[in-house]
């Protein structure tokens, strides 16, 4: 994909001859690496180790995973490709188990192959190609659909990475602040930290200082103080599940902020295409949240931080209740203070 645009001009995941090439955002923002990948268990591994993250471009990872999968299967045996597919598509699956894109992605791709009698591959491909285009367009609607939204230049604090690191370009909650940037509307960003793995400081301040926007970067225990100064006007963030009475899963910290900004009177936004609400969720409760362990809290990269015998509790995601969000935006329009007869109106409507 040729990128033109000096405010969105990088993209993490790209089909390249058959292979997957992922920017490895372990590395980042002092290393900037490219690994190319050709076996689908090893995107699978890539997914889990979060060389990509954030839930739509974990969703279009997958994609691509399946098409390996598929092709490795029919080159082995072109008649019965489809029995040993399963075993790897269930190592996909389970991944990483918060992010419903995964699950989508494959169960789209799904479909194709059901429907499917002869050669599979141009099709699985295709099909990729297409979640992989849609996922941009999407973030570029919901960047004006947020904008439009909030109006007037206005102050920003965001969590975690949501940007083209994230999705197939453009970026969710981030895409709105492209957008508001892009029209003279962003007075500031403010961008908190995101421990334990650091999205915020590491990727999102890499994404926009690359990107030429000017943002400030914040302690996650700062954003009290800096919602009390007066000025943020917004919270913006993205998800990784809605539930379809408008709880939202996302990145641990989220719903500190979301606390705050009740509490300070500022509105709070969730930027998330369709595909991320999941209809078969009734609430937050039923949302499994992944816990990654104890190394991410007591080290920094491999630089210990604690002390060697420290218990950890790391939940790496929490539940925002609908109650305290403002709006949600997708690339079909805005859920105004959402309740699951809203939600449920919205997607029959669009
Ligand atoms: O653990 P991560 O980095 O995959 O978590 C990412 C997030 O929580 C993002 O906010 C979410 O996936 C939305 S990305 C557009």
């Amino acid at each position: 994909m040729k990128i033109s645009d000096e405010h969105d001009s990088i993209r993490a995941v790209e089909w390249q001859d058959n292979s997957l090439v992922l920017l490895d955002q372990r590395e980042l923002p002092h290393k900037e690496i490219y690994q190319k990948y050709s076996s689908s268990l090893d995107v699978s591994q890539a997914i889990k180790d979060m060389v990509v993250r954030g839930a739509p471009a974990i969703g279009i990872t997958a994609a691509y995973a399946f098409v390996m999968a598929v092709n490795e299967e029919f080159e082995v045996n072109s008649d019965r490709w489809q029995v040993n597919l399963r075993s790897k598509l269930s190592i996909l699956l389970a991944s990483r188990p918060t992010a419903v894109n995964l699950k989508w992605a494959v169960e789209r791709l799904q479909k194709i192959i059901d429907d499917i009698s002869g050669d599979p591959r141009d099709a699985v491909l295709n099909e990729a190609h297409a979640i992989n285009k849609e996922d941009y367009s999407a973030n570029i609607a919901m960047g004006n659909y947020g904008a439009d939204y909030i109006g007037s230049k206005a102050g920003i604090l965001t969590h975690c990475n949501t940007g083209s690191l994230a999705t197939g370009g453009y970026g969710t909650a981030l895409g709105v602040i492209r957008t508001l940037y892009n029209r003279g509307n962003l007075k500031s960003v403010f961008v908190s930290e995101t421990r334990p793995w650091l999205q915020g400081s590491r990727l999102t301040m890499w994404e926009l200082e690359r990107d030429n926007i000017p943002a400030t970067l914040i302690a996650d225990s700062a954003a009290a103080v800096l919602m009390q100064s007066g000025n943020v006007d917004w919270v913006i963030i993205g998800a990784d599940r809605i539930a379809i009475n408008g709880d939202v899963a996302n990145k641990i910290g989220s719903y500190s902020h979301a606390v705050n900004a009740n509490f300070h009177d500022i509105k709070f936004m969730v930027v998330a295409p369709i595909s991320t609400i999941d209809t078969m969720t009734l609430s937050g409760e039923e949302i499994e949240i992944e816990d990654r362990g104890s190394k991410e809290l007591t080290n920094i990269s491999s630089y210990p931080i604690s002390t060697d015998q420290a218990s950890t509790f790391n939940p790496v995601f929490d539940i925002t209740p609908a109650k305290m969000i403002s709006a949600i935006v997708t690339e079909r329009g805005v859920i105004e203070t959402p309740d699951e007869g809203k939600m449920r109106s919205f997607l029959e409507r669009n």
